[in-house]
């Protein structure tokens, strides 16, 4: 069953966003479960201050993730899996070992993209185990009305990562939903266009 890990090089640019938003929105697939690998913990945090005891559960682990991976396979259809902000880190090392699917967020600057060269080459060295191991980079932050500019586009086509044709924008409801144990899903109105690109995503993580 696929194991999804969101992973990068970079702090703060969206792993743990995506981990508990792609979450909920796979709820409507199948069964899903967060695995929270990063020592600081803040999927865990933000299950922990929820009150919807509908939301995924979210495990926390920093270490034998192999084997942890593949108990949490057995009973649920997508295992989504936060990642410290380092692909050095020996938690990214481990969950690329066992990840069907990578995603890996990058703000639209070209520096944040620079440092996903090394997050390139991190996947380059798992596939030597993990053939299968898929990668998509995945804009988050894009400012609305806004478009990507020459500079990254130029950057972009310099990795050789796929880029998601799906870009998450930077929206108040992302921040706002974290802050109350929620994800944009539980946001009603003012998360229908937050849900309508996540949805998109899902729709392109699956037939990726
Ligand atoms: N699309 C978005 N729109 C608005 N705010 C966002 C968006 N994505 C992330 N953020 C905000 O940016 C900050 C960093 O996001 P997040 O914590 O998900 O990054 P991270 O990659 O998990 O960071 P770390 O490397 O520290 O684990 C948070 O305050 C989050 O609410
Ligand atoms: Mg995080």
């Amino acid at each position: 069953m696929p194991v999804i890990a969101l992973v990068g090089n970079k702090g703060g640019a969206g792993k743990t966003t995506l981990t508990v938003n792609l979450s909920v929105g796979l709820e409507r697939h199948g069964r899903v479960v967060i695995l929270d690998t990063d020592p600081q913990g803040s999927s865990a945090q933000w299950r922990s201050i929820a009150d919807d005891d509908k939301l995924p559960p979210v495990i926390s682990a920093t270490e034998s993730l192999v084997e942890m991976v593949r108990d949490l396979e057995q009973d649920n259809d997508y295992v989504v899996v936060d990642c410290p902000p380092s692909v050095q880190a020996p938690q990214t090392l481990a969950i690329l070992q066992v990840s069907d699917k990578a995603l890996i967020p990058v703000q639209p600057s070209p520096f944040d993209l620079w440092a996903s060269i090394h997050i390139e080459n991190a996947v380059t060295e798992a596939r030597a185990s993990n053939p299968s191991l898929q990668a998509l980079l995945v804009i988050n932050q894009l400012e609305p009305r806004t478009t990507l500019s020459q500079l990254m586009r130029d950057a972009l086509a310099e990795i050789e990562v796929r880029v998601a044709d799906t870009a998450i924008r930077r929206r108040a409801v992302y921040r706002a939903s974290a802050l109350e144990g929620r994800s944009v899903y539980g946001m009603g109105k003012r998360g229908a266009e937050a849900t309508a690109e996540l949805n998109q995503l899902i729709e392109e993580v699956i037939r990726t």
